[in-house]
């Protein structure tokens, strides 16, 4: 198909990931979840002994790494060093340690290189996602969604996701905690320019899935 670029972000728990994934699937595009490349990062950190506190040190690393990411949507796949990380990736302690990478300037500026590359090696038909791909990865994207939730149903979802394993009052505060951190770098609470605002607060699966798809039709 021709060059179809469509960048979303939002804050966690919008279900920006699985509707960014079915809207790859429906539209025969790649998907790139940029948001696994900041945890695989925090993974190799961790595993090799990194200080997160050391920018200099998490900059390096993050240069070095050997990420492999799949940008099939059909078969999620993320790895370091050839190491399949695809699940580790998703345990609470990653998830807390993982705004100390995306802080570090020098770490964002090397995977916002590797983002720019995926999309281009893609042949520009693509959906990626995380919290600054309308903004600085993909600004020039053909179609830019900013994917919003109220706090309440963004908690929600989150709970849901996690499986309950942890009280909801740890998990609020550990998902509020983090939006917090990131938003002192990338502003993924507010439209930009140009940007289309889908708000999935009363939306289920499919109708967010559909309200999406929507915006792409109008705009391309
Ligand atoms: O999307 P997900 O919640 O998996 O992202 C994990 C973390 O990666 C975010 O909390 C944020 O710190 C970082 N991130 C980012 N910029 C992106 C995607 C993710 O800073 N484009």
């Amino acid at each position: 198909g021709k060059p179809l670029v469509v960048a979303i972000d939002g804050p966690s728990g919008s279900g920006k990931s699985s509707v960014s994934r079915e809207t790859a699937r429906r539209l025969k595009a790649a998907y790139l979840d940029t948001g696994a490349m900041y945890r695989a990062v925090t993974w190799h950190c961790l595993a090799t002994g990194v200080d997160l506190e050391d920018a200099a040190a998490v900059e390096n690393a993050c240069e070095e790494v050997d990420l492999g990411i799949s940008t099939n949507p059909d078969r999620q796949q993320v790895a370091v060093g050839g190491r399949d990380v695809t699940e580790a990736i998703r345990e609470p302690e990653i998830s807390k340690s993982v705004s100390a990478v995306a802080t570090t300037l020098g770490a964002r500026a090397e995977l916002i290189r590797r983002q720019k590359q995926i999309i281009a090696d893609s042949g520009r038909r693509i959906v990626a996602e995380g919290r600054d791909i309308t903004t600085v990865v993909a600004p020039d994207a053909e179609v830019r969604i900013l994917l919003t939730a109220s706090e309440e149903s963004r908690l929600r979802r989150r709970g849901l996701q996690l499986g309950g394993t942890q009280s909801a009052e740890a998990l609020q505060e550990q998902v509020l905690a983090r939006d917090a951190k990131d938003s002192a770098v990338v502003n993924f609470h507010e439209a930009a320019d140009g940007v289309f605002t889908v708000d999935s607060s009363d939306l289920d699966f499919d109708e967010t899935v559909d309200a999406v798809l929507a915006v792409i039709r109008r705009a391309t």
